[in-house]
């Protein structure tokens, strides 16, 4: 189904704390240095409370952050960790930096390019506790399958940079991709069979991990989710020194 533009986040808020572009990153990139690295303070009911984030807190990072959700409420949930979002689309990752700018948060970024690109030149092995992939495009005509994020050179680098013991997150409505994306990680050797993950019922309207989520469970249809746990098998492949195209 074709997509409407984004809507632009309001013009007022400073988005330099939050949106970082792919192409003014360095190679190798160490993720943790774009977090602050000190305690923060967080607002909790005008009460304010102070969260220690730990030196090193654990990234996870969401590939194609869409409008944010996942982002914004990950963050907002778990001040200890923190979230890095990489999506492609400009007008989106604009978007989610306006949500983490609005709601101030200290523990969540978003970069602004392709998923593959980062994993495969930018990031260090074992450098993330997870990576979170939710409704990925399906590109449904065989001549863009080539497009689809979750292949096999995607799937081998997101077992080279998460750490061992750390989890691949895959959720879509798609159960064809879903079968193929299980198969390419089993491939990869670098992750354990796949765990169900529950449904929860949502208890309000933003309750769901995304909101391709939310639109799928509320018009009924299926959503197929698998958990993967990082083996402690050595990574099978190293990270790449590719320019970024153009
Ligand atoms: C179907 S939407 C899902 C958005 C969100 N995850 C959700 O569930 O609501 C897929 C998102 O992935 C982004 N995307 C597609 N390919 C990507 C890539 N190679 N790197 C980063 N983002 C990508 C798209 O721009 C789009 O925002």
């Amino acid at each position: 189904m074709p997509r409407r533009p984004p809507r632009k986040p309001d013009p007022s808020l400073d988005l330099s704390g939050h949106l970082l572009e792919l192409a003014a990153l360095p190679a190798p990139l160490d993720p943790h240095s774009l977090f602050p690295q000190v305690a923060c303070i967080e607002k909790v009911a005008s009460i304010e409370k102070v969260a220690c984030i730990e030196k090193v807190a654990p990234i996870e990072m969401e590939v194609g952050s869409g409008k944010g959700l996942f982002l914004a409420t990950a963050s907002a949930a778990r001040p200890d960790r923190n979230f890095l979002g990489v999506e492609i689309s400009g007008g989106y990752a604009r978007l989610c930096a306006g949500k983490l700018a609005a709601q101030r948060a200290v523990n969540a970024r978003i970069i602004h390019g392709d998923a593959t690109y980062l994993a495969r030149c930018l990031l260090p092995d074992a450098c993330l506790a997870g990576v979170h992939v939710y409704f990925p495009d399906p590109w449904w005509k065989a001549r863009h399958r080539k497009r689809r994020v979750l292949s096999d050179l995607f799937l081998s680098h997101a077992g080279r940079v998460i750490v061992p013991g750390g989890h691949l997150h895959i959720w879509t409505d798609v159960e064809e991709y879903f079968h193929e994306a299980l198969a390419a990680a089993r491939s990869t050797g670098l992750f354990s069979e796949a765990r169900d993950v529950e449904t929860r019922t949502a208890e309000h309207d933003l309750d769901y991990q995304t909101h391709f989520e939310r639109r799928t469970r509320l018009a009924g249809a299926p959503v197929w989710r698998a958990l993967l746990e990082r083996s402690a098998t050595p990574p099978t492949c190293v990270r790449m020194a590719v320019s970024l195209p153009g």
